[in-house]
This record gives C-alpha cells, structure tokens and sequence, in this order.
C-alpha cells in the first residue's frame, strides 16, 4: 500500500509525474491514461473564449490541450510543486492553490463554462466525491456548462469488486476508485444528467449535464 495522500506526497512526485505516467500508461491503474485525456477533450467540445477549470490540475497536461482551442484556462490544486510544473506548461493559466474538498477561494466563483478533472477525485471518497461534483455544478459552472471527469472508473460495482479482487496487490486502498452504475444513480438523485465511457479496462470518461 503506498502512504496516505497529502499534499507533500505530491510536492515530491511533481518532477517526474509526467515522465511516470508515460511510462506506466499501458497498466493499471494508468492504463489507457492518454486516451482518457483525449476522450475529455472530445466531450468537452471546446471553443474559443470558453472559460475551463482544471480540477486537481497536477502539472497541466490536460490543461494544455484547451490552450490550443484559445480558452481560458484556471487550475486548482494543493500542491505547490505541481502547480509550479503547470505553470511552466500552461504559463497562461490562472492557477490557485486550495483543496478541492474544502470552501474554494472566492476568486473562483466567476463562472466557468468547463469544469475538467483528470485522475484526481479518486483521491476522494464516494461521499466527497458526491459533494464535490454537487457543489462544483452549483457554485462554479455556467448555466449551460458541463463536467467532464476521466479517471480510474469501473462500469460498475460489481466489475470493481472483480477487478479489485484480480489485482489485490496493486489496489490502493487510499485511492477510491469509481464504478459508473453507483455514480450515476446517485447524481441522476441529484437532479444531474451522467454519460459514462469505458476507455479502457480501468479508465472512463464522465460527462456531467444538468437536466
Ligand atoms: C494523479 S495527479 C493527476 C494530475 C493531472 N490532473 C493529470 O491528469 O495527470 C492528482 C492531482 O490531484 C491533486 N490533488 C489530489 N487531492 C487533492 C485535493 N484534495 N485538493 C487539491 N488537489 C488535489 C494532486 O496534488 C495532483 O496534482
């Protein structure tokens, strides 16, 4: 089991992060971690001027992909090693230091036309996860704006517990890994809309609508 997540774990995995996930991009729980991103940024059909926060931004890959599309890019994240990595990448974007799971900074709270988060609320439980999504539909998207989510995710519970199961040393049990079936039910519960794809055996895209 690797140690619990904090922010200082990050700090240190900052400078090589994107050199690791290439590297292991083929296994769990990366695999299939290039298509994930790839596939965000289909569903998130982006345009100029669109205004995308990048939840958990870590060292800016996924954020550098809408710079292409002229958008404005903010990012959030906790640790201050991988906002400086994103900084080098994405030297435009608004980046801000703070925890997604506690009250965001008020300079956030400007409406956002995108909200992207790639392989970092699995760091939060089911419960947080929930709250999370909840909160960042209510307090920072746009009317007409959507959620795209890509991460280690699971057509379901049932193919969660399978998989965790078959890989048991390699489970993280400090990593709450997604499985679509729960997510969707619980957020359909909450009034939002949820299309899920499997990219690969353990990577999936949510996009997130009101209805
Ligand atoms: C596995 S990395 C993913 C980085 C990037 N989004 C990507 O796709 O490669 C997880 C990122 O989420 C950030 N993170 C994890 N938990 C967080 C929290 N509670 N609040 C803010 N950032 C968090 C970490 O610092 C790290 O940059």
């Amino acid at each position: 089991m690797t140690p619990e997540r904090t922010p200082e774990l990050f700090d240190s995995w900052a400078e090589n992060y994107d050199d690791f996930v290439d590297t292991v991009s083929d296994r769990f729980p990366f695999a299939g971690y290039h298509q994930v991103l790839d596939r965000m940024v289909e569903l998130s059909d982006p345009k100029e001027g669109m205004r995308v926060l990048d939840m958990g931004i870590g060292t800016g890959g996924l954020a550098k992909r809408f710079v292409d599309f002229n958008c404005e890019i903010w990012g959030l994240d906790y640790s201050s090693k991988m906002l400086e990595k994103a900084a080098q990448k994405v030297p435009s974007a608004h980046l801000v230091k703070a925890d997604i799971r506690s009250e965001w900074p008020s300079e956030l709270r400007i409406g956002f036309d995108l909200i992207v988060s790639a392989y970092s609320i699995h760091h939060l439980d089911l419960n947080a996860k929930l709250d999370t999504i909840k909160r960042m539909h209510d307090e920072l998207l746009n009317k007409e704006g959507r959620i795209v989510i890509g991460d280690v995710s699971f057509r379901s519970f049932a193919e969660r517990a399978a998989a965790r199961r078959e890989l048991a040393h390699e489970w993280d049990d400090y990593e709450y890994y997604w499985a679509a079936d729960e997510t969707k039910t619980m957020l359909w519960g909450e009034g939002l809309y949820v299309v899920y794809e499997q990219i690969s055996f353990c990577g999936g895209v949510y996009l997130i609508v009101s209805v």
